[in-house]
């Protein structure tokens, strides 16, 4: 079968994969093939365990694999064979030399642009999907354009907005696609291409097209505009907690604002995943850089208060427990930065692990589907953890549960069981504010929420 298009995405993660099996289900006829360095993940997505977890994903890529959805780790090939080129590969932050802590680790995606150069035997586009900071694109289109050869490249930005654990609804029904090229006629020519790849499912009205740093720019500030609401709702929680008001109340008041709107409010022991905070220290990394001190203390306090608030939680256990944590069995339910993902990275769950094996308490932890993640996050870290994978089992004999994860099936959990099996007085802190507090209460349990008064039996 000949097709229509052959497509080609480097990078097989949380962005790359789910892009790449939802265009091959929406476009019957374009050839699509994902490559990665790693074998192991290219192993995954060929089997029936995907590396990673979204609903509906593992379907679509039974539906279409090996029939116009491939797997390889034969990049140079990849290269070779195909001539829209969307780059998937991880962009962390740098740990080391300059602007490390701050600024994005670019080596990936500038051996990943080395080698498109290498193995191109013809002209592409090629297509950042990736989030990167603004004028990434230009080194790019520098280290592409640094051999005479005849083959012309255009470089593009398409940044995916997709959220983790609702990957496919969100590449099914974006809310926007926004494609960013060079005002040249070439560069606009590509846009049209990328442009009516997507028409096959997104109606026109959605895809908005732009100049190609104003789509860098936009996807980065669309993070720190959504992680500056969580960071507002925080912090506020903070006052409420000293007040005798309710976050959830307060929240709700002011989300019916329409043009607040009611999203991203809920107060919680902090904002986790791999784009947030990434993406506003190379936020406020850029501004430092351009000289705009205020703009970037400005943005910095968004990471500040989400520090702020998972060591608040910690404190706030620690005064509840009469002020020492030692030797004390402290159960935590939900490891995953939110639900609905064994995603772990970022996770406000890593940092208060970490600070109660330092006041020498023993954790154990649960949760649906993070468990194995869990384990190599703190693999290293000294003191008594375990995993254990039933709410109850993991519960019973401890002193308090923490809530970190959002589980809807911790909301239905019998918690007059849990209590029965637990060290007394029992505590219960809520950081996300999702069990029923009152019918806690009343079971015997101490429960701190977020943003709440607490409700004791002191
Ligand atoms: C985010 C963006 O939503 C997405 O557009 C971008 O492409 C990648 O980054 P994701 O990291 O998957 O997606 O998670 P998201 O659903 O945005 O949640 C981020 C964090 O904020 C989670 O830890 C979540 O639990 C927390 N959160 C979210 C809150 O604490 N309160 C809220 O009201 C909403």
């Amino acid at each position: 079968m000949t097709f229509e298009k052959n497509i080609l995405c480097i990078g097989a993660g949380y962005v790359g994969g789910p892009t790449m099996a939802v265009l091959a289900r929406k476009c019957p006829l374009y050839r699509v093939t994902v490559v990665d360095i790693d074998p192991v993940r290219i192993a995954a997505w060929n089997s029936d365990e995907l590396p990673i977890y979204e609903p509906d994903l593992k379907e679509i890529v039974r539906a279409t694999r090996g029939k116009n959805l491939f797997f390889s780790n034969d990049i140079p090939g990849g290269i070779r064979d195909n001539d829209i080129i969307f780059v998937s590969v991880n962009t962390p932050t740098k740990t080391f030399g300059v602007g490390a802590g701050m600024a994005a680790d670019l080596q990936y995606w500038e051996k990943t642009a080395r080698q498109i150069l290498q193995h191109s035997r013809s002209s592409k586009i090629v297509i950042e999907k990736s989030t990167l900071p603004v004028k990434t694109a230009q080194a790019m289109e520098n280290i592409l354009q640094c051999t005479n050869s005849s083959i012309s490249f255009d470089v593009l930005s398409n940044p995916e907005f997709l959220a983790e654990g609702t990957a496919v609804k969100d590449l099914e029904n974006p809310d926007r696609i926004l494609i960013g090229s060079r005002e040249t006629e070439s560069g606009l020519k590509a846009r049209e291409t990328i442009e009516d790849i997507y028409a096959n499912w997104v109606p026109r009205e959605k895809i908005i097209k732009s100049n190609i740093w104003s789509s860098e720019l936009s996807k980065i500030v669309s993070n720190a505009f959504l992680a500056q609401r969580i960071s507002s709702v925080n912090a506020i929680s903070a006052l409420c907690e000293k007040t005798d008001a309710d976050i959830i109340e307060v929240a709700k008041a002011v989300g019916m604002d329409s043009r607040i709107g009611p999203k991203f409010l809920n107060a919680s022991v902090g904002f986790g995943g791999s784009c947030f905070r990434k993406d506003i220290l190379n936020l406020v990394y850029l501004c430092r850089h351009y000289g705009l001190s205020e703009v970037a203390d400005y943005w910095e306090g968004v990471v500040k208060i989400n520090q702020y608030q998972q060591e608040r939680f910690l404190l706030n256990m620690m005064t509840a427990m009469f002020n020492t944590l030692t030797d004390k069995k402290i159960c935590l339910y939900g490891f995953s930065f939110k639900a609905n993902t064994g995603d772990t990275r970022q996770s406000p769950a890593i940092f208060i692990a970490g600070r109660l094996l330092e006041e020498k308490a023993e954790v154990i932890i649960t949760d649906p589907r993070a468990l194995s993640n869990a384990r190599s996050d703190l693999a290293g870290m000294e003191g008594r953890i375990s995993f254990v994978e039933d709410p109850y089992a993991a519960a019973h004999g401890c002193h308090a549960i923490a809530v970190l994860t959002e589980w809807d099936i911790y909301r239905r959990l019998d918690f007059r069981k849990i209590f029965d099996g637990m060290i007394k007085p029992a505590s219960i802190f809520d950081g996300r504010n999702i069990l029923d507090h009152r019918q806690c209460f009343e079971i015997g349990f101490n429960v701190y929420p977020i943003g709440k008064p607490p409700l004791t039996h002191f």
